[in-house]
């Protein structure tokens, strides 16, 4: 089998990662943490840099990393492991469908590092930040979740702004060149392997926080 093959199968027998039946899951998830910890979102996650750093650095919290992507997943959820982070978990589904995992407003924060920036006029539905995820995370977030946005597009960082604006939610933070802002200091100095290569060809990063209410 191939690595990939081999890891997308292997990654769905990890205590950490949970999949299949989205209803059973937040069941599954809390069992797993086995606390009422507040809960914590890297949504499309790839290799979980952010679950993995913060859930180190915060192990007052529980992190979660969502992608659909099993054998991206496969990196952050074996690291964790080999580390034993007992508060860090995955999921394996399309971010579209969590409001069937966390039934309840319980996440508390949610990240959001280099989304795919779906430049095309007929993929705008796809991107992370349009009204059709802003919708779901009305569903899970407590109300005065924070929602980060790392990206290194241009058409994206002001895409986010617009909906930002047009669905009234309340802008915190945004920067179209995050290093040489004040925003870059603590946890927005976690790099993810994409926003490395974006560095690597001389990209500029920004940055967005808002909230939902
Ligand atoms: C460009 S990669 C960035 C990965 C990682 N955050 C990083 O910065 O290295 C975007 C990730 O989002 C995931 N993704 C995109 N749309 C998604 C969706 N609707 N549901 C779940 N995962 C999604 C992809 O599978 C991919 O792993």
């Amino acid at each position: 089998m191939r690595r990939k093959g081999r890891k997308q199968k292997e990654v769905r027998t990890f205590p950490n990662v949970f999949h299949g039946n989205l209803e059973t899951i937040s069941e599954s998830v809390q069992k797993y943490f086995n606390n009422n910890q507040p809960v914590v979102l890297e949504l499309g996650c790839g290799n979980g840099e952010y679950t993995l750093e913060l859930a180190q650095k915060y192990p007052d919290k529980n992190f979660i990393g969502v992608d659909v992507k099993g054998s991206r997943i496969w990196t952050g959820a074996k690291k964790a492991l080999n580390l034993s982070i007992i508060n860090a978990a995955f999921i394996i589904t399309y971010i579209d469908r969590l409001f069937l995992v966390f039934k309840n407003p319980v996440v508390e924060e949610i990240w959001i590092p280099f989304p795919n920036p779906f430049p095309l006029r007929k993929s705008i539905k796809q991107r992370l930040v349009h009204k059709r995820f802003i919708d779901v995370y009305r569903k899970i977030c407590l109300p005065k979740a924070r929602i980060h946005l790392k990206t290194d597009d241009e058409t994206l960082y002001n895409y986010a702004l617009k909906v930002i604006e047009e669905e009234n939610l309340k802008l915190i933070a945004a920067t179209d060149d995050l290093y040489n802002s004040e925003f870059y200091k603590d946890e927005l100095k976690i790099q993810t392997k994409y926003e490395i290569q974006h560095l690597h060809d001389g990209k500029k990063i920004k940055y967005i926080c808002f909230s939902l209410t």
